[in-house]
């Protein structure tokens, strides 16, 4: 016989039944159909991303408002978004996760509701935001509602730039707006084979240009890794985006109040002789310049950011004893690690978020000049490569800079030289600090004698040893004060520890301003 429920028993029972009518977003088939496209649901990927039962989930059962097209007739609860707050590694963070088994996650009024929400209680908790997209754009029924929730996202996405960490893994096709909020967080992630960036899909893309494209082709992860570089993560699965998130914000701040989170560290023999070995003895031979960073950081502390796009300079987290830095560093193993507009803008906008979020900066400086032709010039090297010098010059928190070859002619200038503000700069002895290389001074400077010389190319070379002899070293930039100390390769983990450790305290301020004008 059926016993008769208490009515707080019924309630209990409803609130059970629309919890798991929520669980479900748009219902098993969806889910399924997800999961075979080799996709998490929203649910799976922030329990992923989350310690374990620390979730709190807020609007669960927020519903849209639309009564148009017959969409009053189909309502999920969530509206197409699973929306909260809880931990990673202990530190607190707030999240969202788009549901595509709803409307294909498309952003209606509530969900985006739902999303400034969250964003609102991270700006003023200090904490960063986390999201996960999966997301079709604005919800087509919707109209011009689902548009203006898009712009009150951007709004918050700006005004938090700089406050609080925000992050955004594309685990979906977003497509028109989704893309935009992600496009203004500091880093993205994109996971390879299921997830695309696109403001208009290759349908609409073969009408309007008759290009023919694949989803792939056009914003597919490797895409924006590679030639874009809207993405600064290609991760081979899901699992590996949720992991990278963890490991970029342990190396982050909650907020630009505070520090990032250091972890212990024992003092202990700093030298590291196989420093001593990476320079080639042709000063023309590329080396890998990770073998330096891996050398100098805390083990397995290497994190490193946009790996693949503008390979010819490396950015990466790290931790130097124990404590959190950020790396920017010429790679003389790509295009002899020459400076060019995308280096140039990846760089800066790196050094802008760790400056944002008092990270010190640690510069490695092998740089031949800036890239010359018609391609760079065109296309705005100036404008490009001034982005790099103003995020530079801008930088209030700890730098130092180790010059371990060539630092020539304005790229001296601009990979954070004493003059920009750094606050340490070494030089190894193999350094080579001069406005060009000694083949092209030499041509310039000597061209009358070299003309006048009975064998020119004897000449040549004998005016280009003279110039290599003068400048091809440290010690002139050391006699002005430029360099502040010539160390030896084996020497450098322990100078820069001591050295971040004497400029802990660093108090920088920029003259009181709107904000800058970064030539944009
Ligand atoms: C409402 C949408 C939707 C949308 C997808 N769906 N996108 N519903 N609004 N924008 C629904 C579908 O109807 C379908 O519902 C379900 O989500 C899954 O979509 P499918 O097309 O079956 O999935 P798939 O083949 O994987 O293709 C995914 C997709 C495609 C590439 C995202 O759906 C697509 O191209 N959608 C439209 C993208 C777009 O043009 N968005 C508007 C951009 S304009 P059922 O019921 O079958 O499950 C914009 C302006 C903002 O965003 C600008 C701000 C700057």
């Amino acid at each position: 016989m059926e016993t008769l429920k208490s009515p707080m028993q019924n309630k209990l029972q409803l609130l059970e039944d629309k919890k798991a009518e929520a669980q479900l977003g748009g219902g098993q088939k969806r889910i399924d159909a997800q999961h075979k496209k080799g996709k998490l649901t929203a649910r799976e990927r922030v329990h992923l991303l989350m310690d374990e039962n620390s979730f709190e989930e807020i609007g669960m059962m927020v519903t849209h408002r639309s009564n148009d097209f017959g969409l009053e007739k189909e309502q999920y609860l969530g509206d197409g978004v699973v929306t909260g707050y809880g931990t990673i590694n202990g530190r607190l963070v707030y999240v969202f996760s788009q549901d595509f088994t709803v409307f294909g996650g498309s952003l209606s009024e509530t969900h985006a509701e739902k999303i400034c929400k969250i964003m609102d209680l991270a700006m003023q908790n200090g904490a960063p935001v986390i999201g996960l997209n999966d997301s079709g754009g604005a919800r087509i029924q919707e109209g011009v509602v689902s548009l203006g929730g898009y712009a009150d996202i951007f709004y918050r996405n700006v005004r938090s730039s700089g406050v609080i960490p925000q992050l955004s893994a594309i685990m979906g096709p977003c497509a028109g707006g989704a893309v935009y909020s992600p496009a203004m967080t500091d880093f993205i992630l994109m996971v390879e084979n299921t997830s695309y960036m696109f403001v208009t899909g290759p349908n609409v893309v073969k009408t309007v240009t008759h290009e023919e494209v694949t989803s792939e082709e056009l914003g597919g992860a490797m895409t924006h890794a590679t030639k874009s570089g809207v993405t600064h993560f290609a991760c081979a699965n899901e699992v590996e985006a949720i992991t990278n998130i963890k490991t970029l914000l342990s190396f982050m701040p909650q907020n630009c109040e505070e520090d990032a989170p250091s972890i212990p560290y024992e003092s202990g023999d700093e030298i590291r002789t196989e420093l001593n070995k990476i320079i080639p003895e042709n000063s023309n031979q590329p080396y890998d310049i990770r073998e330096v960073i891996e050398n100098v950081i805390d083990s397995d502390s290497f994190c490193e950011v946009h790996k693949h796009f503008a390979e010819n300079i490396v950015v990466s987290f790290a931790r130097l004893a124990g404590k959190s830095i950020g790396i920017v560093a010429n790679q003389p193993a790509v295009l002899a690690g020459v400076l060019d507009i995308h280096s140039s803008t990846k760089a800066a906008r790196f050094v802008r978020f760790c400056d944002c979020f008092n990270i010190p900066l640690l510069v490695f400086e092998d740089v031949p000049g800036f890239l010359p032709g018609t391609d760079q010039e065109w296309n705005a090297i100036i404008t490009n490569g001034a982005k790099l010098l103003y995020a530079f010059s801008e930088a209030t928190v700890p730098r130092i800079t180790v010059i371990t070859r060539k630092a020539y002619g304005g790229a001296y200038d601009v990979m954070n030289s004493k003059h920009i503000g750094a606050d340490m700069n070494y030089a190894w002895p193999s350094a080579e600090i001069a406005v060009m290389g000694a083949k092209g001074a030499a041509e310039i400077i000597f061209k009358g004698e070299i003309a006048a010389a009975k064998n020119k190319d004897e000449k040549w070379k004998e005016k280009e040893a003279e110039y290599q002899t003068m400048f091809a070293n440290p010690y002139r930039a050391a006699e002005r004060g430029f360099i502040d100390e010539v160390i030896k390769p084996e020497e450098t983990r322990m100078k820069l520890i001591r050295a971040f450790k004497m400029l802990e305290n660093k108090v920088d301020k920029l003259p009181k301003k709107k904000h800058g004008n970064i030539p944009l």
